[in-house]
């Protein structure tokens, strides 16, 4: 593949519009893209201690995001902020310090709700997260959907209503990751 993403989803539920999301999304780019999810849910709680001695999972992860040319997050709102899920996985790959998978590499977020402001708060939290990280995040356009009824279409794909704006979105991602990537 000409480029390497590394997907992160905040969700685990098998039904995760933002699951699906991170797979439509997929779709819109060139076929030379790879874009990798993540597995989160064998991730223990993040624990210091484990620092030097890093578990496996925490290794796998780290491993998938350094061999990557970027980062897609995509993730649900939880409680105002990123689920416990996402910002563990985060804490794991960032650790230990001098050591972060994430630093450098380009970053872009997504994320749809079941609400009307669709995930904009916590997208702002995690935009905070990759500045710490020291990841360049693409700023514009934001995304923040609803999940109605025509956000996907039968086949899984994006819905005619938002495609256009979705392709601008992944087209300017793509862009940016090659222009960061190292
Ligand atoms: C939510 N949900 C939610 N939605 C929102 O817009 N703002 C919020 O703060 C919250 N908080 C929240 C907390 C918890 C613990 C849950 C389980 C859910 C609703 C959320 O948008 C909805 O469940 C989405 O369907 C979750 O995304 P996935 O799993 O479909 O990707």
């Amino acid at each position: 593949a000409s480029l390497t993403i590394a997907v992160l989803v905040g969700s685990l539920r098998k039904a995760s519009f933002n699951a699906r999301l991170a797979g439509a999304m997929a779709r819109l780019a060139p076929g030379d893209v790879e874009f990798q999810r993540q597995r989160l849910d064998d991730l223990p709680p993040y624990d210091q201690d484990d620092d030097d001695d890093q578990p496996a999972p925490a290794r796998r992860l780290k491993q998938a995001i350094s061999a990557a040319d970027g980062v897609l997050f995509v993730t649900p709102e939880y409680n105002r902020s990123v689920p416990g899920v996402l910002k563990n996985a985060i804490d794991h790959a960032s650790r230990p310090y001098g050591k972060s998978a994430f630093a450098g590499k380009p970053a872009g977020v997504l994320g749809v709700s079941i609400g009307a402001i669709g995930t904009a708060c916590a997208q702002q939290h995690l935009r905070t997260i990759l500045a710490y990280l020291d990841m360049p995040t693409l700023g514009q356009p934001e995304v923040f959907l609803k999940a109605d009824d025509g956000l996907f279409d039968d086949d899984g794909g994006i819905g005619a209503d938002s495609r256009e704006f979705l392709q601008g979105w992944m087209d300017r991602y793509l862009a940016w990751v090659r222009a960061h990537a190292a």
